[in-house]
């Protein structure tokens, strides 16, 4: 998904170095712990979009640090400006390429890595693009902690189906999974933070695709 740019974004961010790092040289270690103030633990995100996610979550566990990792920088933009509005000290935005998760973190450094709503890159011949075609799953598995897991969504029948072979296929297990989230037992259904595209295809009544997967 591409938002269209907005200049106000892109000045924002220039203007906050502090909160959000542009495009990183993945040779250079980021010291997170620095960054944050303290080494709580940390969570990300992987493609955050405008954020809605992230930010509740942010704003929900203030003692837990959260990574928004998002290639556009008007997203970067449109998540800096929440995160500035409601003073979230635990969220930090990392403007890059998931391909580079595993230069942007040190080995097992989470228990937890998003991925909400990933772009369905539907023709085959863009499999490699997937944000779970396996090269994505071997650097999420260094970056995360033994004990640490995946939690994927989607309301594409298609990147879900696609998404459970590759992590099957790279030997993940599975601790939950859903064809239709939204309609779970209340105490799911609760827990669950909705992003923007989540709010967007079920109110269209599609139902959500859910899964939680770990390398153990
Ligand atoms: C379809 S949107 C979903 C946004 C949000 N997660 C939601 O559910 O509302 C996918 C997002 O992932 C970002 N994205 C796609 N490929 C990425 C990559 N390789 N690294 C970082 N972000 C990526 C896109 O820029 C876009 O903002």
């Amino acid at each position: 998904m591409r938002l269209r740019n907005k200049p106000w974004a892109v000045k924002l961010v220039d203007e906050h170095p502090e909160s959000v790092l542009q495009n990183p040289n993945p040779e250079v270690k980021i010291d997170w712990a620095a960054r944050f103030g303290n080494d709580h633990p940390i969570r990300i995100e992987v493609g955050s979009g405008k954020g809605g996610f992230i930010t509740t979550l942010a704003r929900n566990n203030p003692d837990i640090n959260f990574v928004a990792l998002e290639l556009q920088t008007t997203a970067a933009g449109i998540i800096l400006r929440t995160k500035l509005e409601e003073g979230l000290d635990n969220l930090q935005i990392l403007r890059g390429d998931a391909a580079d998760i595993d230069c942007f973190f040190d080995a097992n450094t989470t228990d937890t890595i998003y991925l909400n709503f990933s772009d369905p890159w539907p023709k085959s011949r863009h499999e490699k693009r997937r944000l779970t075609y396996k090269s994505f799953l071997e650097k999420y598995k260094t970056v995360l902690k033994e004990d640490g897991h995946i939690e994927f969504k989607t309301d594409n029948a298609g990147l879900y189906s696609y998404s459970v072979q590759s992590m099957n296929n790279f030997g993940m297990h599975f601790d939950f999974v859903s064809v239709d989230l939204h309609h779970e037992k209340p105490e799911i259904v609760e827990k669950n933070v909705e992003t923007e595209y989540e709010q967007k295809f079920a109110a269209k009544g599609n139902p959500i695709y859910a899964l939680h997967a770990d390398f153990r």
